[in-house]
Formats: C-alpha cells, structure tokens, sequence
C-alpha cells in the first residue's frame, strides 16, 4: 500500500498543550481524585463531596450484567463508513466523501488510492478530539467555506451537518444504535414518557425521543449548539413537539432538579472529557461522571424506563463506567449493558470502535 496516503504532517503524539487538559488527564497516584484546588487554578468552586453511601438504593434486586456487548450502528442511509487504515477514515456523508483522522485504525485501507483522491475535505489535526484542527476542501467542495452546511437524514430525522473545527459533522452516527433502542423501548410503554438529554449538542438524541413520543429536556452549555438543534428541529416540523432547550450547566440542572423533585423516565447523557457550563463552571469527566451518575440516578422516576452514558474519554475502559453504573443501578433490577459502539465497514467485516457506552433499562 503507498505511503501516501499516510497523513503528510503525522507528528509523533504530543501531549495536550493547555495547561488545564495536561493537568486535566493525567492519571495521578491513588486513584482519579480531584486534584487539590490550590494546585489547580482551573478549579474556583469547593470541591462538591461525593454522594453520600445511602444514595445507593441497594433495596431491590441487582440489575442483570451484561459486558462486554458491543453494538454495531444500525443502517444509516446518509452515512457510511468507506475505508480506514493507516490513522484514518474515509466516510460518506450523504454526498461528500471526507477523510478524518482516526487513531484507533491502525490496519491498512482496503480500497485503492483512487477512492481516497476522491474525498471532497479532509481534516488536517492532531489525532485528538479536544483540538481544533482545519479543514481543506478538494473536488466539488474546492470553493465551499467551513460555515457550509448541509441536509442529511437518519430514518425519518432530518438534520444539518456543518464542518466544525473539532473535526466532526455535528452528529456521531454511532449513536444511532441507542436512538433505536430507546425508540423501541418507548413505544413498547403505552404512556407519557419524560426524558432528560444532558450534553445534547445539536439535539438528535432529544428530536428521536420527541419523535417516538417523549416530553423531552435537553440541556446543554452552548447557546450555538441549541440553535443549532432547534434548527434540526425546526427541519423536522416539530416545532409544537413538547422540547424544552435549556443552555446551563448539566451538574447545576441536575441538583437544581434534584431539589424541584423532578423525575424523568428516561436520562441520556454524553458528557465530553471537559467541558464548560455557561458560567464558567468546569467539567472534567474523570473528576466528575461518579458524582453526576449518582445524582442523576436520583432523577429516575418510580417508574423508570432507560439511562445511557456515552463516553468519547476512551482512555478509560468500559469497564470503568460499568462497574460505576453497579454501584449507581444497585437495588433497581433491570438489565445493565457496557461496551462500544461500533460502525462495520461498508462491504467489508470490519468494524470500527468510536466511544464506550453503559446503558440500564427496567427490561
Ligand atoms: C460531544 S457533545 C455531545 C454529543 C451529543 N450528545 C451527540 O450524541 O450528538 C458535548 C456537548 O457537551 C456540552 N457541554 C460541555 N460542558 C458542559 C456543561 N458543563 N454543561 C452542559 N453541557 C456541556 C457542549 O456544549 C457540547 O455540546
């Protein structure tokens, strides 16, 4: 296989430059504790406390365990996975082929040359979600600038995809296998169904619940990623749906609605490996995922249906936030699944991790 096609400016793995990710991730001595907060300027609030031990509702029975289960993205007819190899990807969405760098494919492309030349954009960035990198355009997209967007669909979801400078399309296709599963899971219910979307970004997950019938609330830090989703929404004709768009910060939300007494039937969240509430409030996924599933599990309604974390924080395993998830789900029966979310290539058997999931439902 030629050489080429190997990304031109490939630099040996650097370490995150800012000093809040290289303080952020790094794995310290005696565990994932929160650094003190005198070595860390990032940090202004009190540290919060972990969750009392009696938030572990161990009274029923333990939910059955499944893991690893892997999950393959269903057929998604506007994105496909076409080729990977050589630290990259090369994918079809909806008319344009891109390319995007992709560490874990380590194997060699198996289509020729030709079918790479062919791409209309390519991302030129380090290897690292958390990094901005650029965009260069080829082919039919030679004169397009970045703000371009354009229409796709998954099932009958209609949405926007735009080039971001975080490398992806405004969408994660592998998350189609949860928007089918808790489809399924909904309809199956013949009630009202309450879901809480935290970390929704530009709102598919929130606009598949609305469509399968949920009452949703969808929070989410960037006033331009809600836009973005209540654009989606708007494309979808479901502006009378029954969707509250909150930008705030999801820990804050989460407690205030713990406080409000608030329940939900259904909690999905993504959170990023760091992230910022719209004051300024800091997220870390390391630091904090044990503290939110905690309160989050407080959120689940008597009668609760569904809850998926996604994670893109792959540096950690599946097992991780499955054995959290025990502790969270202990005493609530149900079924409780880890693994991956995989995409198969097209036309061939091999598939492609992209992020970790736990998920828990009542069935
Ligand atoms: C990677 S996206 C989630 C992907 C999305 N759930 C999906 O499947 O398409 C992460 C989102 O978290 C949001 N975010 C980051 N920190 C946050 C915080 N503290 N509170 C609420 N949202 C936050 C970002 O604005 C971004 O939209």
């Amino acid at each position: 296989m030629p050489t080429s096609r190997r990304p031109k400016d490939k630099q040996p793995h650097k370490k995150p430059s800012s000093s809040a990710k290289s303080k952020t991730f790094r794995p310290r001595a005696g565990g994932l504790q929160p650094k003190p907060h005198s070595e860390n300027p990032e940090i202004s609030e009190k540290p919060k406390k972990l969750p009392p031990q009696r938030r572990l509702l161990t009274k029923g029975p333990s939910p059955i365990m499944q893991a690893p289960l892997m999950l393959t993205m269903p057929a998604f007819h506007d994105y496909k996975l076409l080729d990977s190899g050589f630290e990259q990807k090369l994918e079809q969405y909806g008319p344009y082929k891109i390319i995007r760098p992709e560490g874990q494919a380590l194997w060699q492309p198996r289509l020729k040359e030709m079918a790479w030349e062919q791409a209309d954009a390519i991302f030129t960035g380090q290897d690292d979600e958390d990094t901005v990198g650029r965009w260069k355009f080829q082919n039919r997209l030679k004169d397009a600038k970045q703000e371009d967007e354009w229409l796709l669909s998954y099932d009958d979801i209609r949405f926007h995809a735009r080039f971001t400078a975080f490398r992806h399309m405004g969408f994660f296709p592998e998350q189609a296998a949860h928007w089918q599963w808790f489809s399924n899971l909904m309809k199956k219910e013949k009630r009202p169904i309450k879901v809480l979307n935290l970390f929704g970004y530009t709102g598919l997950a929130s606009l598949v619940a609305a469509k399968a019938g949920a009452e949703v609330t969808h929070i989410d830090a960037s006033k331009k990623a809600i836009g973005w989703a209540r654009e989606n929404q708007a494309l979808n004709e479901l502006q009378e749906a029954p969707i509250r768009w909150i930008c705030d910060d999801a820990v804050k939300f989460v407690e205030r609605e713990i406080r409000r007494g608030n329940t939900y039937d259904g909690i999905i969240m993504d959170p990023p490996k760091y992230g910022r509430g719209p004051k300024g409030e800091v997220w870390q996924f390391f630091e904090g995922l044990n503290d939110l599933m905690h309160l989050t599990r407080l959120l689940l309604s008597e009668n609760a249906l569904f809850f998926i974390l996604s994670s893109y924080a792959i540096r950690a395993s599946f097992m991780a936030s499955h054995e959290l998830a025990r502790d969270v789900f202990s005493g609530l029966g149900g079924m409780l699944s880890s693994g991956e979310l995989l995409i198969q290539e097209e036309g061939s058997e091999r598939h492609l991790s992209t992020s970790l999931y736990t998920r828990w439902s009542k069935n």
